[in-house]
């Protein structure tokens, strides 16, 4: 039996679910949630008599209340996915996180897991192997917006009981696509099991782990994610390294979050 699917996962709310991961995650859980409830401002369709699309915006809370009534769990992946201006990862990101994790408080969800992401920690250098519980070191914005959103679920976890899972996803690709992927690729089977993990793992309050598969070349350590969410990754991008120059710059040092750092990135979202 698979890691994890033994268990029955009630009634789940995926925002985001138009997005990239948001299928894969739909999928994965569709078998075993008494019914999916799909969250998103674009168009999503309902497949079936389990499922519920729900066309909303993260920034009004009383659509959220409404789509989260009755449900046991919300994954939430809706948002910026990527570095943008300050103004529109507050909105998006920090705003519309607290308006999920509101909402999940004001509807009696038991338990929300976050879309966070390695980019919280993006700054540290490639050498450095990053426990989930060393300080924050973002490489931009977009990892600044995702700090606030596990510090938004570590608040709520402590001062309401919200059982808070924030999952710092690697780089969710079918394979890797560039050099760094060696060291951060996320695959499709286990970030569904990560996810999986993060909704039926006991004992949770808060919980931060680096949802990334299991790599030879990763920097980032399974803590959390084996030892509190009992999910243990099973995919290795190093059966693609022969696609990738050993070489590569990239290995020399430097931030983990390799180009997706420093000021070249994040000055073009700065308006002087
Ligand atoms: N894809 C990755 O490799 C990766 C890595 C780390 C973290 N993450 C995080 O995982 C989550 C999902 O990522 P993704 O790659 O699927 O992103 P995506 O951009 O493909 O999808 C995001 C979805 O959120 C929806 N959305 C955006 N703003 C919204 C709003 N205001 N109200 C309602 N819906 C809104 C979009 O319509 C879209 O369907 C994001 O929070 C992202 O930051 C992703």
């Amino acid at each position: 039996m698979d890691q994890g699917m033994e268990a029955k996962l009630g009634r789940v709310v995926i925002t985001g679910a138009a997005g990239r991961v948001g299928p894969t995650v739909r999928t994965a859980l569709s078998g075993d949630a008494d019914h999916l409830v799909l969250v998103d401002r674009e168009s999503v369709t309902a497949d079936g008599e389990n499922e519920t699309a729900v066309k909303a915006d993260v920034a009004d809370i009383d659509a959220l209340v409404r789509a989260f009534e009755g449900a046991d769990a919300v994954v939430h992946l809706a948002g910026l996915a990527r570095e943008a201006s300050f103004g529109e990862l507050l909105d998006t990101n920090v705003q519309g996180t607290f308006n999920v994790l509101e909402a999940a408080r004001r509807a009696s969800v038991r338990r929300v897991v976050l879309g966070s992401s390695n980019r919280v920690t993006g700054n540290y250098p490639i050498h450095h192997h990053v426990f989930p519980d060393e300080p924050p070191r973002p490489d931009g914005l977009y990892g600044v917006s995702k700090v606030a959103v596990e510090a938004l679920g570590q608040m709520y976890a402590d001062t309401f009981g919200l059982e808070v899972v924030a999952l710092r996803l690697g780089s969710f690709e079918e394979e890797p696509t560039e050099t760094r992927h060696l060291a951060t690729w996320l695959s499709p089977g286990d970030c569904a099991g990560f996810v999986r993990a993060a909704l039926t793992a006991p004992n949770v309050s808060f919980v931060a782990a680096y949802a990334v598969s299991a790599n030879a070349r990763r920097f980032w350590d399974l803590t959390g994610g084996e030892s509190e969410l009992g999910y243990r990754p099973v995919d290795d991008a190093a059966r693609f390294a022969a696609n990738f120059a050993d070489d590569d710059p990239f290995w020399h040092g430097g931030p983990q979050s390799g180009a997706y750092a420093g000021a070249d990135a994040i000055l073009p979202y700065v308006e002087e």
